[in-house]
């Protein structure tokens, strides 16, 4: 039963709906959208979630973000927590892939059936839009570099597949419901503020920063030659706004939230060393110990973000150095300016 959506804000904005709004994406795009004049509701069950994030956001943004408790299995919740949204954006997820190939029904059951409740309630409450994680994970291993969203997905994990069963249920029901548009983004390495240095992806960044201030020596698999798409978080809340806004272009289909920008692993502990010693962290560790590459790891990956700018008009402004800077500001209270202010502050002298 389709019901219309009744604004609960009392101002302009527009009412959200995150779910894993306690993890890292979540927090920081509740804060993004928050600042633009949005009001935010998070649903979260804390399973990998942190009750910090949700405080910061309590205590910066008081009545415009409010927390429900709750799992996306959960209908009764969900629905609740729903009601009266405008858009959602639906980032809960059991997001390890080692966890997935351990508990295969888990994973099911939180990233499909979970991510089925959340298309369901959505299209009953006749929201204008949805927009879902999806995953560069679903490219598996694949070889046809930069990878495009035309590529054959190859899922080597229950977490790849479920990712993929998302996107086979978010054009099915796109189909069937006129009303509201659903988007999937393929997330490459996203880093930024407040991640969990224990999750996968681009944990590698907070681990490696983590250990350089406690003096240290980080560890790198392999010759440093892998490569990998790091994309800064606040690009990544910019694709869910653009993709929200986007209309009947992006209806149903699924887009790449990459730089483009293949980085080797060697280059981004230079980049991470660098910008630390400008902050006056000098570490003594300027080459990480060497371990062996981990059989099974891709080697190489990146994406093309070729079709998000056509037809989002989405570009990753924040590139690696900067998003590494704001991450160090923000999360490490370090005096480390953006590279245009350096730049501006140089022309000065
Ligand atoms: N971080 C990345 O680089 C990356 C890359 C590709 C895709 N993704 C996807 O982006 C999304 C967000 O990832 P993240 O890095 O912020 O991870 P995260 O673990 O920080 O956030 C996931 C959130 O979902 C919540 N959650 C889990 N199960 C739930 C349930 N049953 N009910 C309600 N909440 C639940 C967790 O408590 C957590 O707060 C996930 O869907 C993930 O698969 C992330």
């Amino acid at each position: 039963m389709r019901k219309n959506v009744t604004k609960k804000n009392s101002h302009n904005g527009r009412r959200w709906l995150i779910t894993g709004a306690a993890g890292f994406i979540g927090s920081n795009l509740a804060a993004y959208l928050i600042e633009r004049g949005d009001t935010v509701v998070g649903l979260d069950n804390f399973f990998s979630g942190k009750r910090d994030n949700v405080e910061r956001l309590e205590k910066a943004y008081g009545g415009r973000f409010t927390v429900v408790e709750g799992d996306i299995l959960d209908v009764d919740t969900l629905r609740s927590a729903m009601d009266g949204c405008d858009h959602i954006a639906h980032l809960a997820a059991q997001v390890s892939v080692m966890r997935s190939i351990e508990l295969p029904h888990e994973t099911h059951a939180v990233n499909t059936t979970g991510f089925f409740n959340v298309l369901q309630a959505a299209a009953d409450f006749g929201a204008a839009s949805l927009v879902y994680a999806s995953s560069c994970a679903v490219y598996g291993d694949n070889d046809a570099l930069p990878l495009a969203e035309t590529a054959e997905p190859r899922p080597l994990s229950p977490y790849a597949a479920s990712k993929l069963s998302n996107e086979a249920y978010a054009g099915g029901f796109d189909a069937l419901a006129s009303h509201f548009g659903v988007v999937g983004l393929r997330f490459f390495n996203i880093f930024g503020a407040w991640q969990d240095a224990a999750g996968g992806y681009a944990a590698v960044i907070p681990k490696w920063i983590d250990l350089l201030l406690e003096n240290k020596r980080p560890i790198m698999f392999g010759d440093g030659s892998a490569t990998r798409d790091f994309c800064h978080v606040d690009n990544v809340c910019e694709a869910i706004r653009l993709s929200a806004e986007a209309g009947p272009a992006a209806k149903g289909r699924v887009f790449n939230v990459a730089t483009g920008v293949p980085t080797r692993l060697d280059e981004l502990y230079g980049v991470i060393v660098r910008v630390l010693n400008e902050a006056g962290r000098v570490s003594q560790f300027a080459e990480p110990e060497r371990r062996p590459w981990r059989t099974g790891e891709i080697l190489h990956s990146h994406g093309s973000p070729d079709n998000a700018a056509a037809v989002l008009g989405f570009q990753a402004k924040i590139d690696l150095d900067d998003g590494l800077r704001r991450m160090l500001r923000q999360q490490y209270g370090l005096p480390v300016p953006d590279r245009r202010e350096n730049e501006m502050a140089g022309a000065d002298d």
